[in-house]
């Protein structure tokens, strides 16, 4: 980036968060600035702008009302996103040790046969299981009208692009799922959009009642897990620009 625009974008993220921070009326941010820089920066800008606003530490420890960050990002969201699904990721297949910084074929094709099958998620509870970038599940989300979705997965840096992921898609997230029992689970919500949580969890270590304490209906991963499965139908409609020819499945979990 030029001197002169890396300026430019320093004064409209530093404009947002003193905004942000001082919880001023939304109408005052400057959004068309924002959409300006939008068209040369992409992405990049928009999670700079989350750091500044809803993941800044002061807010994180002393959190504006639900009513103003959903507002908040809703707003953001607006700009560049629509319906779509705007994932920060790694380029890298594998980057500081894990598989889970990047969407994987997998991921897409979940999401293809969800969007298919509405049905098996809406107003149900779903809990992933290593949701790596998250593509899968902010699909679900958007798509398919779960009441709850949990997002899990066990490595910490993966745990930090998915929370930032489900800002930057406009989603509001509850506190972290770290103790399960906290978990919602059934209780009544009464907006469109699904309780939103991130757990950290290993599926080669978490037992039957902590599983069962995020009260969940489905039991979704898109990847490889440790667990035995039975193969159902395939799908042949193709939404994502996934490899033709790769050799995917869905598969259902055996108890
Ligand atoms: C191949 S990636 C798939 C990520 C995502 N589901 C996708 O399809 O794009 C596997 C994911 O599982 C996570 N993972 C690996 N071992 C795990 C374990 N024992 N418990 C939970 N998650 C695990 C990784 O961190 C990574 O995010």
């Amino acid at each position: 980036m030029a001197r002169e625009e890396s300026v430019e974008a320093s004064r409209l993220l530093q404009s947002f968060e003193r905004r942000f921070l001082a919880a001023r009326a939304l109408r005052s941010f400057p959004w068309q600035s924002l959409e300006e820089k939008l068209r040369d920066s992409g992405s990049e800008l928009l999670l700079d702008i989350l750091q500044k606003t809803v993941k800044h530490p002061l807010c994180v420890k002393h959190p504006p009302s639900v009513k103003y960050a959903r507002c908040f990002l809703s707003e953001l969201i607006r700009k560049p996103s629509g319906d779509s699904v705007t994932l920060s990721e790694s380029s890298a297949i594998i980057s500081h040790g894990t598989t889970g910084l990047v969407t994987w074929n997998a991921a897409l094709y979940l999401a293809e046969w969800a969007i298919e099958n509405p049905a098996a998620f809406t107003h149900r509870t779903v809990l992933e299981l290593g949701s790596g970038a998250g593509l899968t599940g902010l699909a679900i989300c958007k798509m398919c009208h779960p009441r709850a979705y949990v997002f899990s997965d066990c490595h910490s840096l993966v745990l930090e692009q998915l929370r930032g992921n489900i800002l930057l898609n406009g989603l509001l997230l509850e506190s972290d799922a770290t103790a399960p029992a906290q978990h919602p689970g059934h209780t009544t919500h009464n907006t469109e959009s699904p309780r939103v949580t991130v757990a950290q969890l290993d599926w080669d270590i978490v037992t039957a009642p902590q599983l069962a304490a995020f009260q969940p209906d489905v039991i979704i991963a898109a990847g490889k897990a440790g667990i035995s499965w039975e193969a159902a139908p395939r799908h042949n409609q193709k939404l994502f620009p996934y490899e033709e020819h790769s050799e995917m499945e869905i598969l259902k979990l055996m108890l």
